[in-house]
């Protein structure tokens, strides 16, 4: 037996007959960049995530970039991020050249989130240092990070907070969906995010009236009024094309999100008596994991993820690399960030999407289990 480690093409049927007459329509107006699909996306991204604003973009990297380029910071400014997190964090941090960034890689906890106690200690170390600070915790593997503590450690730090939900469309904390806690939030909806489009796409989320202008003219060159600048900005627009996919798969999220729950449980019940693997669990602080990732932890995880390959199952590594060990950012190397580093070794993310079929998670579960005997 195959099993893909995620099937887009079974979301695409559910979704086809909806999409297709919308994307004909937009081929007869021909009006495609911006226009009605986009405002509508928006508005109902926003809606769905309980936020004012919406702000679609080209991708999640870009959506990083411009909003924290529209949070204004002063320089020197301390930029700190979870270190077990996807290049793209750190990447749009650096892309801002005038912003003199002291980043900091944050270890990660049991549950892969940012570590809020090393947090707090990196604040009290060198918040002082700096004239402003932004916090970007990362929403990893569609499990909330401890937001409600660093909404507390921000205020108490004087510090802003850029949510990076790129892997989270739809998680929650305490009845509320990430991306609608920080100043600002960015979203990837690559097309294997739990809100995927078909190439690439991102957007924005805010409540703040003026982070929502400021984006708006910095993803469409820095101009609100065609051919005005107010300043340098980007093209950056979301596509129409995507605007369309994801407005009809925003429609579809919370039941996706539900049976990638479901599968995800299957598969941690199926696997309980297995010692050696540690299965993804709830944290405390959290409510709902919408499970982007289903990842275990293993010590022999090469020899697994070998295994599995030669039995037909396809699974990826969620990080090889700690971003403090890559090429262009062996520089950040000054915390230990233990956690992240034993990680990198242990993790393996195992076949996840909401149409898994049961014979699908019965042979991955079985074919571990084989594994071990
Ligand atoms: C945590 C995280 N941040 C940012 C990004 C960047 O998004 P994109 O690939 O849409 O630029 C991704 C995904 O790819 C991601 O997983």
């Amino acid at each position: 037996m195959k099993v893909l480690f995620n099937n887009l093409a079974r979301q695409w049927d559910v979704i086809k007959d909806e999409v297709k007459p919308r994307l004909d329509l937009l081929f007869e107006q021909s009006n495609f960049i911006g226009g009605a699909p986009v405002d509508q996306f928006e508005e109902n991204f926003a809606k769905y995530i309980g936020t004012k604003y919406g702000i679609g973009t080209s991708n999640g990297t870009d959506a990083l970039k411009i909003s924290l380029e529209a949070l204004n910071v002063e320089s020197p400014c301390g930029v700190i991020i979870p270190a077990n997190t996807f290049v793209a964090t750190v990447l749009a941090i650096t892309y801002l050249c005038k912003l003199k960034a002291d980043i900091q890689l944050i270890d990660c906890d049991e549950y892969f989130q940012i570590d809020t106690k090393l947090l707090e200690k990196c604040l009290k170390e060198n918040r002082n240092k700096w004239k402003s600070c932004v916090i970007i915790p990362v929403h990893l593997f569609g499990h909330p990070a401890d937001i409600r503590r660093i909404v507390e450690l921000a205020s108490e730090y004087d510090c802003k907070i850029l949510e990076d939900s790129s892997q989270a469309h739809g998680a929650l904390v305490d009845g509320k969906k990430v991306g609608s806690f920080g100043d600002i939030s960015a979203f990837s909806l690559y097309p294997g995010k739990n809100l995927g489009a078909a190439g690439d796409a991102g957007i924005i989320t805010t409540d703040n009236e003026e982070l929502y202008q400021k984006c708006k003219s910095l993803r469409n060159y820095g101009s609100s009024k065609k051919y005005f600048y107010d300043f340098k900005g980007y093209n950056h627009r979301l596509d129409t094309i995507q605007a369309i996919i994801v407005d009809e798969k925003l429609k579809h999220l919370d039941k996706w999100n539900n049976m990638r729950i479901e599968v995800a449980k299957k598969i941690s019940d199926l696997m309980k008596d297995i010692d050696q693997v540690i299965t993804p669990k709830l944290a405390p602080y959290a409510e709902k994991n919408v499970f982007h990732i289903y990842a275990i932890c293993i010590k022999n995880r090469d020899e697994l993820q070998k295994y599995l390959n030669e039995n037909g199952i396809q699974t990826v590594i969620h990080y090889p690399i700690p971003i403090q060990k890559t090429k262009p950012f062996s520089y950040l190397d000054h915390f230990n960030n233990e956690n992240t580093i034993r990680f990198a070794d242990e993790m393996l993310s195992l076949p996840i999407h909401p149409y898994l079929e049961d014979k699908e998670i019965e042979y991955i579960t079985t074919t571990i289990n084989n594994f071990f005997k």
